[in-house]
């Protein structure tokens, strides 16, 4: 009886979330997202954008959604503002760079050189970072995801120096190499100009830009790319953990993934979804030029220490490391197989008797072990998201 009453109350619990689901679409004021003949006109003088709702929502997997992990609720007002900003070279000193120049959605919004070209030809510090590559930052800063579990947030750069995308977007618009524009003064050029006083208007209720519109618009946007449609996460949905044999995976595929799950799994996560760790050591030098997190706290202990990147989309989001060091995959394989450097930081994960003085691991992957772990790594790239219309450019 009990468990009856319990399962009729589920269903009224269902049926009245269905309904909540079905106001809140209700509730998207079209008039926010759509335009007027009159705006249209002007916005199609510059872009190519719908005159009726873009819609930026996004879905989870099961495999994630089982984790706890929340779908970010995308305003699409802000997004679209957010996608216009991103492709806009309106955006730097000199009108020549845009947010896409090094970070370009056929790559997962990374770049294909070691280091990026700012507005002034100068090059960048590092290695651009792919934005696609966590399957929602939203989710694994604010510590959904696995990260919930581990309680870790993940930062952005390398060395984790922003805590939201919005102060990461300020950073780099402000950067001297990178865009070079004062925000406040990149704030009046915008408010000016007659497609973002219609973008603006609708985004934030008023067509003036200001800076902290301008980034939290790119947050929105960027926090909308979810890249979780990949032949990995269709073997996960399958089979409900990353430690079986996939039945959608060759032979190969499974023999890398077995090889990761045993060797780079203590600091990138087995689901390429949760955080298992942050920042890491991982032997690339023994005297590091580029400190990393060391640069920035001037502690000896974090010398070398770098971000543990999300490894989505892998294949495509070459050079690899913070300084693009390495050109390909089968480098990177070499190094973890027989070129880890005994730096006094180098990670614990990555010595052979799991104490500091232990000397480095040497893997010593044969061929075929190799060949397998770059075929593994394959798997986790997703064509839908690289080729989505709702990341393009919007520029004519
Ligand atoms: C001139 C090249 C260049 C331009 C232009 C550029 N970026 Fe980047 N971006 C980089 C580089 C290089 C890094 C890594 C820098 C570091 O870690 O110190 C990076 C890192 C990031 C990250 C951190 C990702 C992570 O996983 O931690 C985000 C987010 C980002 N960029 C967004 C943007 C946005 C938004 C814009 C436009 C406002 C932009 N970038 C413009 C080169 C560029
Ligand atoms: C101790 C933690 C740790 C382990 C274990 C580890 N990695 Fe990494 N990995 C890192 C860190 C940290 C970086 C970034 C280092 C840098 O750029 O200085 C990295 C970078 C990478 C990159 C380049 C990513 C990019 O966007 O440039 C790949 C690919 C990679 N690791 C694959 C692997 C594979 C495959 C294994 C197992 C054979 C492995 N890692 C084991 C910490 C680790």
């Amino acid at each position: 009886m009990k468990i009856k009453t319990l399962s009729l109350s589920m269903g009224y619990l269902l049926i009245g979330s269905l309904l909540f689901v079905s106001c809140l679409e209700d509730r998207v004021d079209l008039t926010k997202v759509s335009y007027t003949d009159e705006e249209y006109a002007i916005l199609s003088q510059y872009l190519n954008i719908p005159q009726a709702r873009a819609s930026f929502q996004v879905e989870f997997p099961l495999h994630m959604t089982r984790t706890g992990a929340v779908v970010p609720d995308i305003d699409d007002a802000k997004a679209t503002l957010g996608s216009v900003l991103f492709y806009d070279k309106q955006l730097s000193a000199n009108n020549k760079v845009s947010c896409e120049s090094c970070h370009k959605q056929a790559l997962a919004f990374s770049d294909d050189v070691a280091l990026s070209e700012g507005f002034n030809g100068q090059l960048t510090k590092r290695n651009s970072l792919p934005l696609a590559s966590t399957p929602n930052f939203e989710s694994s800063y604010n510590g959904n995801g696995n990260a919930f579990f581990t309680g870790l947030q993940a930062g952005f750069f390398w060395d984790e120096r922003a805590h939201s995308i919005a102060e990461q977007s300020k950073m780099t618009l402000e950067d001297e190499i990178e865009m070079g524009v004062d925000i406040y003064e990149l704030a009046g050029k915008l408010s000016e100009m007659p497609y973002y006083r219609i973008l603006f208007e609708k985004a934030y209720g008023s067509p003036s830009a200001t800076p902290d519109k301008i980034t939290d618009a790119l947050e929105v946007f960027i926090n909308s790319f979810v890249s979780v449609s990949s032949p990995f996460d269709e073997g996960l949905d399958r089979h409900q953990t990353p430690f079986a044999d996939f039945s959608n995976f060759s032979q190969q595929e499974n023999l890398g993934k077995t090889l990761f799950n045993t060797h780079c799994n203590g600091c990138h996560a087995s689901d390429f979804t949760g955080l298992v760790e942050t920042v890491a050591n991982n032997g690339l030098d023994i005297e590091y030029e580029d400190k990393g997190l060391g640069e920035r706290t001037r502690l000896e202990f974090d010398n070398g220490r770098f971000k543990v990147p999300f490894l989505r989309n892998i294949a495509l989001t070459g050079p690899y490391m913070h300084d693009g060091r390495f050109d390909t995959l089968e480098e990177v394989i070499d190094h973890y197989s027989e070129g880890i450097q005994d730096h006094p930081n180098l990670d614990i994960r990555l010595r052979e008797g799991f104490n500091n003085e232990a000397s480095p691991t040497r893997m010593n992957f044969s061929e075929e072990e190799k060949a397998a772990l770059i075929a593994f790594l394959h798997t986790v790239t997703d064509d839908k998201f690289v080729q989505d219309e709702r990341y393009a450019d919007p520029f004519k």
